[in-house]
């Protein structure tokens, strides 16, 4: 019990902390680090058939984690129907799955290519680690425990809830089997790390370019020929 006290009881509160603290000061301090750290333009093949996957999985996990946690009772309503809950696991599912691929990918691509290499941190490694972690551990909650995602809304949910309450409700964890508390405690750890790593990038990600105007650039020097002398930039 002491053991979930400390994981389950004060750990969220200390992840949480450093996230929004440490976030606010590298982002006030180092804001020019507040960055995907792009190495698209030392590989970027490889990078596609990696990154793609893996943020369309991740972001549809998130949104899926999320959703669950603002309005778990409709959620479940939702999966009140064979069909629709059907439809939430293949979902899930195909998106862990993309996930998953992308990570792999990802990894091998910074453990194989020697430009990469160069530029791989050991917080990379160590993020890259974690997330392969959650990935797999979440995979394996919705594979092995039938109905993952009736199962989170009506179990962790609860949990989950009562952490942003400040009461957290420890029986609910003593309860649960070994990986879905591994998965929580992966959770976590994410947030704590968050402001560490390169997955700051999320909290400036570029959402403007997608309803920002055009712009035009021109060029006043001679270019090559054939080459325009203007161009419109999404
Ligand atoms: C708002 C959503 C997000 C946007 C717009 C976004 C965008 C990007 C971009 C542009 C890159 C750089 C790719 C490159 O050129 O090297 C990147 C890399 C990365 N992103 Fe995201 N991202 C988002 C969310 C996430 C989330 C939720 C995670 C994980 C929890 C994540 C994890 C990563 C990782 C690990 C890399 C490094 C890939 C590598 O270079 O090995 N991103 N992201």
């Amino acid at each position: 019990m002491t053991t979930d006290v400390l994981l389950f009881g004060a750990f969220p509160y200390v992840a949480m902390a450093l996230f929004l603290v440490v976030s606010i000061q590298r982002y006030r301090k180092n804001a020019y680090t507040v960055s995907s750290l792009s190495s698209q333009f030392l590989e970027a093949k490889q990078l596609f058939w990696g990154s793609v996957p893996f943020h369309l999985g991740i972001l549809v996990l998130f949104f899926g984690h999320l959703i669950g946690f603002l309005i778990p009772r409709q959620v479940a309503l939702f999966g009140a129907v064979p069909l629709r809950l059907l439809i939430m696991e293949v979902t899930g599912l195909t998106a862990g799955l993309l996930a998953l691929w992308g990570c792999v990918l990802l990894m091998l691509r910074r453990m194989t290519h020697p430009r990469l290499k160069a530029v791989t941190s050991p917080v990379d490694k160590a993020l890259y680690a974690l997330l392969l972690f959650q990935i797999v551990t979440g995979l394996w909650v919705a594979l092995f425990y039938r109905w993952g995602s009736a199962w989170y809304v009506q179990t962790l949910v609860p949990y989950l809830r009562s952490v942003f309450t400040f009461q957290p409700n420890l029986a609910v964890m003593a309860e649960m089997k070994l990986i879905p508390r591994l998965h929580v405690i992966g959770a976590f750890t994410l947030i704590a790390v968050f402001p560490f790593t390169r997955l700051m990038h999320v909290l400036v990600a570029p959402l403007p370019y997608l309803w920002r105007r055009p712009q035009l650039v021109l060029w006043n020097r001679a270019r090559a020929e054939g080459a325009p002398r203007s161009e419109t930039l999404r």
